[in-house]
């Protein structure tokens, strides 16, 4: 247990396709510690206003939508899963479509805010190992510890490629590459908290490493950030 009487945040912030989920499931289970998947978040509001056909640029009924989220997330063996009202999302949420549709959404500032109190209360007792864009720098900007992860824009559409094909989802490489690259740009450049490593976090780049190297590499960063403080 560390010394401080506060709970202890991992961040793990990044590019779609760096292997956040998977690394993030793997350290939460082997610290023991809770996670909070937060592009689930955004993929959530976006699959509900896809099933709603609400517009993706209506800021005002977007935002009211994310008030009624019920989202809960269990690490599992293949990465984390996500609950809504209880109910396992599924494969779902990892569709193409969605994952372009919930960069629109994130886009907003209303949404982002909305979305704040819902990620903070993840926080709780062993520990907490947060996932996302802007974990690091908006959400938990005061978490112990805190890893940037990269990888190549090829290296990401290679992986997201075998997970969607694996799903049995019809997508080309090509398609894949323009739409991260395109997502990359949108998260990047956005006003409101764009995908940038915090001031403070460890940069890891996975473009050669394979899943245990990103692993050990993140586990090494929470135990000189938050026990050998202790
Ligand atoms: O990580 P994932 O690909 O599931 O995230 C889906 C989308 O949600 C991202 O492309 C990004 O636009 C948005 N997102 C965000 N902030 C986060 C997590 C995800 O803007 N903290």
């Amino acid at each position: 247990m560390t010394k401080t009487s506060r709970c202890p945040v991992l961040t793990i912030d990044g590019p779609s396709g760096a292997g956040k989920g998977a690394v993030s499931a793997r350290v939460a289970t082997a610290l023991g510690w809770g996670v909070l998947d937060s592009g689930a978040v955004y993929r959530s509001v976006a699959l509900a206003a896809l099933t709603n056909k609400t517009d993706l640029a209506d800021e005002t009924a977007l935002t009211a939508l994310c008030a009624d989220l019920d989202l809960g997330f269990e690490p599992g063996p293949d990465g984390i899963q996500a609950c809504l009202g209880g109910r396992r999302l599924g494969d779902a949420l990892r569709a193409e479509e969605v994952g372009v549709a919930s960069s629109q959404v994130a886009a907003l500032p209303g949404v982002r805010a909305a979305l704040l109190d819902l990620q903070r209360a993840f926080r709780a007792v062993p520990g907490l190992v947060a996932d996302g864009r802007d974990m690091g720098t908006v959400v938990f900007p005061d978490a112990e510890a805190k890893v940037f992860l990269d990888a190549s824009v090829e290296e990401r559409a290679r992986r997201r490629y075998r997970q969607l094909k694996a799903n049995g989802d019809d997508v080309t490489f090509d398609r894949l590459i323009s739409d991260l690259q395109a997502r990359d740009r949108r998260d990047r450049e956005r006003t409101v908290s764009p995908t940038l490593p915090a001031d403070d976090a460890v940069v890891v780049d996975s473009t050669s490493l394979g899943l245990e190297e990103v692993v050990e590499r993140v586990l090494a960063v929470v135990t000189e950030r938050v026990f050998d403080r202790s």
